[in-house]
């Protein structure tokens, strides 16, 4: 079945059954890929990638997801297009419309994305702002996946702080019905006014003071830098107010002997998590650093439309 969405801005815009479609397709073209047998379904279709945020992973993975769809992809940055200070987001949509197949963007500020994708008739992708980062949360999944074969009874723990992926891990935990609880800080919890909006009168999330009453029963333990891009003024008040705050062996002891360990990376070694646990047997991020290709392979051949090998 087609996605109901033109746009891919927020997990909380999908149904279940989208996010387990998006799932399995990258699942299956990650085979595909890996026996020479992924077709080419966007030649001719270009994707024009934003960047006013630096990236490694979300940059390399979808520039050469779209190469492997046989289409083509495009690098800009606020240098070149400055958005909302040289032309209106809205201008902006309407000239990309008319050039290229999607936008990825990754920004500051999730209302430029919603703009963005209000004003252009193409699909647009939040490649992580302030607010939120879902592609993140879909190769995450897919990981999990791939590691227990289903994401029912799931308990993801997440020890750090109440940012962008830990909304978006509430979408999901919301959309998909596992449990989510979040170790962090006094302080530094997902904003009450989101969470009422994201979970309703469900009881899938959950804000604990203590690491270690978050990994008792965890299936997943999940951390992320202390200070985030855009907070570089915090980052030494964050790193006194975080201390504590780490995925280390011992944490790891404290949770289930099946647990295991992802970080969205980049990771700060020795802050949020330890050295040892990156390199260990439970940890996934490597892994999980791949599926972002995968996941978001999946969701250009989901949302862009197919050239037939055509211009
Ligand atoms: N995890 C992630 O989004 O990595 P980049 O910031 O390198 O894109
Ligand atoms: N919370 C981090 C995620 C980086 C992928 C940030 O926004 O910098």
């Amino acid at each position: 079945m087609p996605l109901t969405q033109k746009d891919f801005l927020s997990i909380a815009n999908y149904q279940k059954r989208e996010l387990e479609e998006i799932l399995d397709l990258a699942i299956a073209q990650k085979v595909q890929l890996k026996s020479g047998l992924l077709a080419p379904t966007l030649v001719g279709r270009t994707l024009a990638c934003i960047f006013h945020k630096p990236s490694l992973r979300t940059r390399v993975s979808f520039e050469v997801a779209m190469h492997q769809l046989g289409g083509d992809s495009l690098y800009l940055t606020d240098a070149e297009i400055g958005i909302g200070s040289r032309e209106a987001p809205q201008d902006v949509a309407r000239v990309l419309s008319r050039y290229v197949s999607a936008v990825m963007i990754r920004t500051f500020d999730q209302s430029i994305v919603d703009t963005l994708a209000k004003h252009a008739t193409i699909p647009v992708i939040n490649g992580l702002t302030d607010l939120l980062h879902p592609c993140q949360v879909l190769a995450d999944l897919m990981t999990i996946r791939e590691h227990r074969g289903h994401l029912e009874d799931l308990t993801v723990a997440f020890i750090g702080d109440g940012n962008n992926l830990a909304r978006s891990w509430i979408n999901a935990a919301s959309k998909l019905g596992f449990r989510f609880i979040l170790a962090c800080p006094p302080g530094y919890g997902v904003e009450q006014a989101f969470v009422e909006e994201a979970i309703g009168d469900s009881s899938c999330y959950q804000e604990v003071n203590e690491p270690l009453a978050a990994v008792k029963g965890a299936d997943v333990l999940y951390t992320d830098v202390w200070a985030s891009m855009g907070q570089e003024a915090e980052v030494s008040g964050r790193k006194a107010d975080f201390n504590g705050f780490q995925i280390n062996s011992q944490l790891v002891g404290h949770s289930p002997a099946h647990s295991i360990v992802l970080h969205c990376l980049p990771a700060h070694r020795g802050e949020e998590i330890t050295d040892d646990v990156m390199e260990s047997q439970r940890s996934r991020v490597f892994d999980q650093a791949e599926n972002r290709l995968h996941v978001q392979r999946a969701l250009l051949s989901l949302l862009v439309k197919p050239s037939g090998g055509r211009y």
